[in-house]
């Protein structure tokens, strides 16, 4: 490496770049990237309040907020060139703001770190995140009540340990995911409402001497608050892990009701059938019409458990403050936010397009007498009879 692939925005005191090791290594552009728009947001709310605090000058102001809009056309457009020698997101911004309006875009950085500026921009992302998955989970609940309305009166075997129980409608059966779903999207909510304070200002973690306004750049990116604490502000990642939490839980709802898709349109269920959109054929077995959605639900549970599992363990043990292991949490939630939207998705289609056999329903529910309990507290209920007593040496009721 050479003196030419210093850094330009910390490699002042560097007299050669990263080894290409270290580069690959160090860089999260690859990731990161997708903090852009957050990440011009919460610079255009820092900039407008060093403006008003009289920390920079209008005209710089004017200049970085102009170029930053430039940038921001430049990367929805595709035109925005990510560089990897610029390491992560906030530093291609910057190093393209210095191209398009020269000395004055360093200022933006003024009384602000790339710590407080990664915290902010990712509280944002996941704070969309979970906007855009609540409202998945709204479509799902609407889609699963239509269909537990429409069978309302549809009887279906109800199980324990996967043996015909009690009957029950498949109305019934779809709402106890309702309410799954809505415990989710309580569980997104409540992380929503902790993660909504502000870190900047926090700056690399001990604060500021400029004279910022913490309330105003937080009021202006639509955060309650500022945190309260510098060094919990650019080091705790436990709103990533609280969505991450909340987002296992959901994936694991939505196994579950995978699984029972897979199970109910199997051969010895014929339950329910799902549509060609959301099934595919065998290459060899033309009677064949496989759940592969469903299955893939199922599966994907399973990373979305890995992603929480992968980021407590980044975090467990780093020291206070700001650790570079703490650029460890973004590819995680991604993935996860994602994969769950995505599984939501599916699902929903798939319940919309469901046909339900009720037939086949109301036939398994022949077997294996499965209203003996019903029976049994008819008897008692209407007849008055009294239940067997369990005690060895009573003999009353009991079978001789
Ligand atoms: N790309 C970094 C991250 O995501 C930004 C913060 C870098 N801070 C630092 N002190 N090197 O964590």
């Amino acid at each position: 490496m050479t003196s030419s692939d210093v850094n330009p925005l910390w490699g002042g005191r560097f007299a050669a770049g990263p080894s290409e090791i270290m580069a690959r290594i160090n860089a999260s552009i690859t990731f990161d990237k997708r903090l852009h728009a957050e990440d011009i947001r919460a610079s255009k709310a820092h900039c407008a309040m060093l403006v008003a605090q009289g920390i920079i000058t209008h005209e710089d102001g004017a200049a970085i907020l102009n170029g930053l809009d430039q940038i921001a056309q430049e990367i929805t457009e595709g035109r925005f060139v990510f560089k990897a020698a610029l390491e992560d997101i906030h530093m291609n911004v910057e190093a393209r703001l210095a191209e398009r309006i020269g000395p004055a875009a360093g200022r933006l950085h003024t009384a602000r770190s790339r710590n407080d500026q990664v915290a902010t921009d990712f509280r944002l992302w996941v704070r969309g995140a979970i906007d855009a998955l609540m409202e998945a989970q709204s479509r799902l609940q609407g889609t699963l009540l239509d269909q537990a309305e429409r069978h309302a009166a549809t009887v279906m075997p109800g199980f324990t340990h996967l043996q015909a129980a009690q009957p029950v409608t498949f109305g019934h059966h779809l709402l106890a995911y309702v309410e799954m779903i809505g415990r989710d999207r309580g569980r997104f909510t409540d992380a929503r409402r902790r993660l909504n304070e502000c870190p900047l200002g926090a700056a690399a973690l001990a604060g500021t001497s400029f004279p910022i306004d913490r309330h105003r750049t937080a009021a202006e990116l639509g955060f309650d608050r500022p945190c309260a604490n510098s060094l919990d502000a650019v080091s705790d990642r436990d709103f990533a892990l609280e969505f991450l939490s909340a987002a296992a839980l959901c994936a694991v709802h939505l196994s579950r009701l995978a699984e029972e898709l897979v199970l109910w349109t199997s051969s010895p269920f014929r339950f329910v059938s799902l549509s060609d959109a959301f099934t595919t054929g065998s290459s060899i077995m033309p009677q064949k019409r496989n759940p592969d959605a469903a299955e893939l639900i199922r599966a994907k549970a399973g990373r979305v458990i890995g992603a929480l599992n992968a980021l407590l363990v980044v975090m467990k043990g780093v020291p206070l403050a700001y650790a570079k292991d703490m650029q460890d949490d973004k590819e995680p939630v991604f993935e996860t936010a994602d994969t769950l939207n995505l599984c939501l998705a599916a699902m929903t289609g798939m319940i919309a397009d469901l046909t339900v056999h009720a037939e086949a329903m109301g036939a398994a529910c022949a077997v294996g007498h499965i209203t003996a309990t019903d029976l049994a507290d008819w008897l008692v209920r209407v007849l008055g009879m009294l239940p067997p007593c369990r005690s060895p040496t009573c003999k009353r009721l009991s079978p001789t």
